[in-house]
């Protein structure tokens, strides 16, 4: 059986590298059959009926009907390219070992393998990527000690901060179930009941709610996690990439003309740039806060829906990575990638973040459904470290984790008889303790309005502007009870946010009447250039 090598995916197409070589042209069945026609069927007499034993055609279209897997759930756009992860070794003077043991960290121009998918959220596989939406940003390190996905976004904070609401928030950004229509007032019914997501939209609607394309995005764990010392001391952790190349953004009307022309623009734009050798680069910085709750602070450090303030909690740039080297098979290393938040090395950890502990079960469950049970026998999701388990079978097995010399009998663990054994610890554990109650229940600290209004504040005019406009035109169409929430929330924030918000519902409200009334009274569309078209 073939390892599971990244040299082997980086040869064909993501495939193992243990099929014989076949130097031929000759076009073969998957049989190894030469197919010596291949424009007609087999058939009585050359008008017809088709035979059923006709393996070639059988085996050709019955694959054909397979070609599509579930796309994602959520993330189904995407692109993605390889490339390498090169380590600093410090966070700022002082050396990396002091906080994590992961070895990939540790030394200077360390370098390690990476495969990074970038991704709409909201939409299908072939929706545009001008879309308001936020940018996943899934990394996935092919370390010594095994892999390590860093699942984020480009935006730093996210909507809710308990993971039993996911479906919810998914459910009312989706289309709607009977129309089929993504509604405004459906994702903001849910959004004016979710004080907690102020944040994520005061991003989301600005400009930061359309990056142009994934090369000049940032990206961010979003989620707080742990780093782990030799001595197994754990620190909080959150992850931040800066890409090199800078940062652009796109207004809503910047976006509606590039969607009018191409809808593939952020995958043509990735896969153009890295054939033409600009290979892009973003610096992986860390902020660390030692573990606890953190009482003097006005937000609890696992709360998803916070920034930690960059003046108290600095950026420390751990490494480089840059994508040098597109697929050569879109569906074998992209669409079936999988990423997940379960997915550490040794050195890393989970913290309590409740969306972090949720995400964790979700991911490697929806990936046993959409790829299958044995996914991470894929080329592009098998560690480059030598697999060793004694999970056996399951639909599409590759192969087994053998390990020659030992015993094939043995797929259990004890055994006197020549099976695996447990490995040595590589440092002490980090083993947290706890004593509370098992209960349901929201964290202390919510403090939902108050980084959402520095966020309002920091916003440049343009951004303001386009936020305003943004919200007011998804908002107008929406029942009256959400907009009054929604603009009780913006105030809540800064109330020149809701003052804004509030005036221009109601100039939008007042076009939308007169375009109504303009095409009930027949006069047709509103003139070219008018108020009511700009809108
Ligand atoms: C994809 C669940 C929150 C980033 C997915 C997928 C699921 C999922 C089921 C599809 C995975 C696949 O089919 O391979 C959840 C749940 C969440 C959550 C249950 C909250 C409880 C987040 C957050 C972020 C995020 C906060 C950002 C940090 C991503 C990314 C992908 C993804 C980037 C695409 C990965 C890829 O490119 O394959 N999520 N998600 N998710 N999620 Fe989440």
């Amino acid at each position: 059986p073939a390892e599971n090598g990244k040299q082997n995916q980086s040869q064909s197409n993501g495939s193992s590298g243990n099929e014989p070589s076949n130097s031929s042209d000759i076009l073969t069945t998957r049989q190894g059959h030469p197919v010596s026609n291949n424009q007609s069927l087999r058939t009585v007499g050359n008008r017809g009926p088709a035979t059923l034993e006709n393996y070639q055609f059988l085996e050709k279209m019955s694959h054909f009907d397979r070609e599509r897997i579930p796309e994602r759930v959520v993330h189904a756009r995407g692109s993605g390219a390889h490339g390498v992860f090169e380590a600093y070794g410090t966070v700022g003077n002082e050396p990396v070992s002091k906080y994590t043991r992961a070895k990939l960290f540790q030394e200077k121009g360390k370098q390690t393998p990476v495969f990074v998918r970038f991704s709409t959220v909201g939409h299908g596989i072939h929706s545009p990527e001008t879309l308001r939406d936020p940018r996943g940003f899934a990394v996935k390190f092919y370390t010594e000690d095994g892999n390590w996905d860093l699942v984020g976004n480009n935006l730093k904070v996210f909507f809710i901060r308990d993971a039993i609401k996911f479906p919810d928030l998914i459910h009312s950004q989706k289309p709607d179930p009977v129309t089929n229509i993504q509604s405004g007032e459906r994702i903001f019914d849910f959004i004016s009941n979710t004080p907690e997501a102020m944040h994520m939209v005061t991003f989301l609607f600005s400009p930061w709610g359309i990056p142009a394309n994934y090369r000049q995005m940032q990206g961010s764990g979003v989620n707080t996690y742990k780093w782990v010392n030799a001595d197994g001391v754990g620190v909080l952790v959150k992850y931040h990439w800066e890409p090199l190349q800078g940062i652009k953004n796109l207004t809503q009307a910047q976006a509606q003309e590039i969607q009018g022309k191409n809808f593939n623009h952020a995958t043509q734009d990735l896969y153009e740039a890295i054939e033409r050798g600009e290979y892009p680069q973003w610096e992986l910085n860390v902020q660390i806060m030692e573990d606890g709750e953190h009482p003097e602070l006005d937000f609890d450090p696992l709360d998803d829906t916070k920034l930690w303030p960059q003046d108290q909690f600095p950026w420390y740039p751990v490494g480089k990575m840059t994508l040098n080297r597109n697929p050569l098979n879109f569906f074998a290393e992209v669409e079936q990638s999988a990423f997940g938040t379960g997915v550490l090395v040794d050195g890393l950890d989970f913290s309590d973040d409740k969306m972090l502990q949720g995400r964790t079960f979700s991911y490697s469950d929806t990936q046993r459904y959409r790829v299958g049970a044995n996914y991470l026998q894929l080329p592009i999701n098998a560690p480059i470290k030598k697999v060793a388990t004694n999970q056996r079978d399951g639909q599409m097995a590759y192969h087994q984790d053998l390990v020659p010399g030992l015993n094939p009998h043995v797929n259990y663990e004890p055994s006197s008889l020549g099976g695996l054994k447990e490995a040595t610890p590589a440092g002490k554990d980090h083993t947290p303790s706890y004593s509370a109650s098992l209960v349901r229940q929201k964290i202390d600290r919510t403090n939902d309005f108050k980084q959402a209004g520095e966020r309002y504040r920091m916003h440049e005019d343009w951004e303001k502007d386009d936020l305003i406009s943004n919200l007011s035109n998804a908002l107008a169409p929406a029942a009256k009870v959400i907009q009054d929430k929604m603009i009780e929330l913006c105030t809540k924030c800064d109330p020149e946010y809701g003052q804004r918000v509030a005036d221009g519902i109601k100039k939008v409200s007042e076009m939308l009447k007169k375009e109504k009334e303009m095409s009930k009274n027949g006069n047709g569309q509103p003139a070219p250039g008018s108020d009511a078209q700009k809108h």
